[in-house]
């Protein structure tokens, strides 16, 4: 269950490739700007976009903590240091994309006075406008989200690169 030096554990796993799932549906978004989402991925896959986005914002704080308990007994970068700096910081960057992405979403909803229910249950009452809020969620969750996209290609780019050129068994520490 807990990780170790050799293979992250179960926990891990789950969390890493059920949210790797979660993050990629929540990408289809994007799909809206077809003829304003009114086709089959917008009408059934993109309408749980605020339900599934509310449960990543939850998934990602026990990710963080799991992370954080299991500081000091998860796998190593291989060698040369320069590449495992480089492999943090891109860990580090995905992680900020996935707790910005449900914070600037959720100011979207409840700046604009909508409201915020997830899976049918009310977890904000519709109210009053926040300005201030629904500027800033609105300004960032967009370009957060194209950054995320990018990141994601880099980080399957480098697990694929690990496990097919250099077998290095850093992709299969993970699998
Ligand atoms: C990790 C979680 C999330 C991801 C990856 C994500 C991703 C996206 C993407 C790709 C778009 C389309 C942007 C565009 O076409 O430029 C979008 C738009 C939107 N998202 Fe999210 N989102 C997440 C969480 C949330 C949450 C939690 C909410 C609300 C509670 C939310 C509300 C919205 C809204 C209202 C829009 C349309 C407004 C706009 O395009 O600026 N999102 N999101
Ligand atoms: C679907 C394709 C994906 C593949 C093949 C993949 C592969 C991997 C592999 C092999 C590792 C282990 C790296 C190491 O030991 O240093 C890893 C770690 C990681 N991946 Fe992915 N990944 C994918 C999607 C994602 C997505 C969508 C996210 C989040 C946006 C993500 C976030 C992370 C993070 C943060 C780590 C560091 C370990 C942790 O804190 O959980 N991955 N990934």
């Amino acid at each position: 269950m807990n990780d170790s030096k050799l293979r992250y554990g179960g926990v891990s796993r789950v969390l890493h490739w059920g949210m790797g799932l979660l993050i990629l549906w929540q990408f289809l978004k994007f799909f809206d700007r077809i003829n304003d989402g009114e086709h089959w991925v917008g009408e059934n896959l993109v309408a749980w976009h605020i339900s599934i986005g509310v449960l990543i914002g939850v998934l990602v704080v026990v990710r963080i903590i799991w992370a954080l308990r299991n500081q000091g007994s998860r796998p190593p970068a291989p060698p040369p240091a320069m590449l495992g700096l480089l492999a943090k910081a891109g860990h580090l960057g995905l992680y900020a994309g996935m707790v910005l992405l449900p914070l600037t979403g959720i100011a979207i909803m409840v700046g604009n006075g909508y409201g915020l229910e997830a899976f049918g249950l009310q977890l904000v009452a519709p109210g009053t406008d926040i300005p201030w809020m629904a500027t800033v969620g609105g300004a960032l969750h967009s370009p957060v989200a194209w950054l995320l996209v990018l990141m994601v290609i880099g980080h399957v780019g480098a697990a694929l690169w690990h496990g097919l050129v250099r077998k290095d068994g850093v992709l299969r520490r993970m699998l």
